[in-house]
């Protein structure tokens, strides 16, 4: 028999005293009027589970104990929901998977564990009539689960697209305006408390495919395997090509995007969808393109509501914790879980388009000797892949070449490949090519 919930204050056991969690208590005091006026309630941590317990750190709230065993929260009666943001997949899924056990309600920011190894806990949470919330393990403060999984339930999703990773948007954004390296850039946005834990989720993309596996599911209701899909994130990225892109009249973004490709209703009732994190040269007009630092953004486009654009702060310590807040409200007011957004708790595989099919305009730079004949080489490969250039620009000698860069009209990927691979077997580059999307 559930406890009686009216005016008793929700008491939470949170997992992790780092950037979130220390986020979390500043705004459950500075918040705590709001709250209580909002659910009628208030929000009483009880435990704090950290890793290493001798670790100096800032203060606890009153009657709040710190321990580093995760049975403490799981198994303490009085704890009504444990949130868990301790990152990482092995001891996070340990934690909620006891914490479910123990007839705990769940509120965690954990993309990598939801996007690989989500489906069980669901599925548990579910069967223990749980709730699971998530809405900061999506672009930081932006509501966007809530939005799929409630506002635009009724609309039929036909494409996602937007800036999921935070560190990544401010190292391009920190390269393109103050011409920061990128090591300084991304020790910057560790010291911010932006990266993960592992920064090279953040620069190799799976952060943000994480993100938009979790995005995916919310919005085609469809499992979309994380390994299935196509990642590439901004590691070595060229302060030359983000001057080069600026040329063009474009900026360089890190971008997650899924979209339906063929027929929106097939017979199976399963569309192919095409979903890739990539960088990505983005035409400067475009809202995107404008998206700075640490800010994320997503436009969705739906059959009903039409285009929509969300934006706003996509890590750092309190944007994240409005998201984690607002999700323990929900399960302060004991609202009915509705964890998936689908009423199917087995959501089928989604029918996965293969990445070497998507189409787009490619930006290429290579290195090359000032020499007759190479510009007509190089077109040459492209032509007999049934590539045509829209614009070439050739720069002075760098001292390793002559920078040749062009940008074509649509090909597929597949195409794109091949052209490559015939350029390099012409034997005449100084460095390995540079190719990025070109967002139409
Ligand atoms: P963080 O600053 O590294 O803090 C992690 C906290 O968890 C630390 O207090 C650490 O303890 C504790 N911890 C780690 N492993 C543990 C374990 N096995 N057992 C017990 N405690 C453990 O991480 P964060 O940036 O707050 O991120 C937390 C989660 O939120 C991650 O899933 C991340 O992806 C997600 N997230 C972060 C942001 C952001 O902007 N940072 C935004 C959205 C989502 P010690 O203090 O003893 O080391
Ligand atoms: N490391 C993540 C980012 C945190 O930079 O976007 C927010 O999910």
């Amino acid at each position: 028999m559930e406890k009686k919930q009216k005016n008793r204050p929700l008491v939470i056991g949170l997992a992790g005293f780092g950037t979130v969690g220390g986020g979390l208590l500043k705004v459950l005091e500075s918040n705590a009027d709001i709250i209580e006026r909002h659910t009628g309630r208030s929000i009483v941590v009880r435990k704090v589970l950290v890793h290493n317990i001798r670790k100096p750190r800032g203060a606890l709230p009153e009657g709040a104990v710190l321990t580093d065993n995760p049975r403490d929260l799981t198994d303490d009666p009085e704890i009504d929901a444990v949130v868990e943001l301790i990152g990482g997949i092995d001891a996070a899924k340990e934690l909620i998977d006891r914490a479910l056990d123990q007839g705990k309600h769940i509120v965690t920011a954990n993309k990598a564990l939801l996007a690989e190894a989500g489906l069980p806990l669901f599925q548990k949470a579910f069967k223990k009539k749980r709730i699971m919330r998530y809405e900061a393990s999506v672009a930081g403060a932006i509501p966007i689960v809530q939005t799929l999984k409630e506002s635009l339930a009724g609309n039929r999703v036909q494409s996602l697209m937007g800036i999921l990773n935070g560190t990544s948007n401010y190292i391009l954004s920190e390269m393109t305006t103050n011409g920061l390296d990128f090591d300084v850039a991304l020790r910057q946005a560790q010291s911010l408390g932006y990266a993960e834990a592992d920064p090279s989720l953040d620069i190799d993309g799976q952060d943000a495919a994480h993100k938009l596996v979790l995005l995916i599911r919310l919005a085609f209701g469809v499992h979309y395997p994380f390994t299935a899909l196509s990642i590439r994130g901004i590691r070595g990225m060229d302060r030359m090509d983000i001057t080069m892109a600026r040329e063009f009249g474009y900026r360089v973004k890190l971008i997650g995007q899924a979209r339906i490709v063929g027929d929106e209703k097939p017979e199976n009732g399963l569309p192919r969808i095409e979903a890739g994190v990539f960088p990505a040269l983005v035409p400067r007009r475009y809202l995107l393109a404008s998206v700075g630092g640490s800010y994320n953004a997503i436009r969705v486009e739906a059959n009903a509501a039409g285009s929509l654009f969300f934006h706003g702060r996509g890590a750092g310590d309190l944007p994240t914790a409005s998201a984690v807040l607002a999700d323990l409200m929900a399960v302060a007011r004991d609202e009915r879980p509705n964890n998936t957004g689908f009423v199917a708790q087995d959501l089928p595989v989604a029918t996965v388009a293969s990445p070497e099919e998507s189409v787009s305009p490619y930006y290429v730079r290579v290195m090359v000797a000032d020499t007759p004949g190479v510009l007509r080489d190089i077109s040459g490969c492209m032509a007999a892949e049934g590539i045509s250039m829209a614009q070439v620009i050739q720069k002075s000698d760098e001292g390793s070449g002559v920078p040749l860069v062009f940008m074509t009209h649509e090909t597929s990927a597949k195409a794109m490949r091949s052209a490559l691979a015939r350029v390099l077997d012409l034997g005449i580059l100084k460095q390995s090519a540079v190719c990025f999307k070109v967002l139409p």
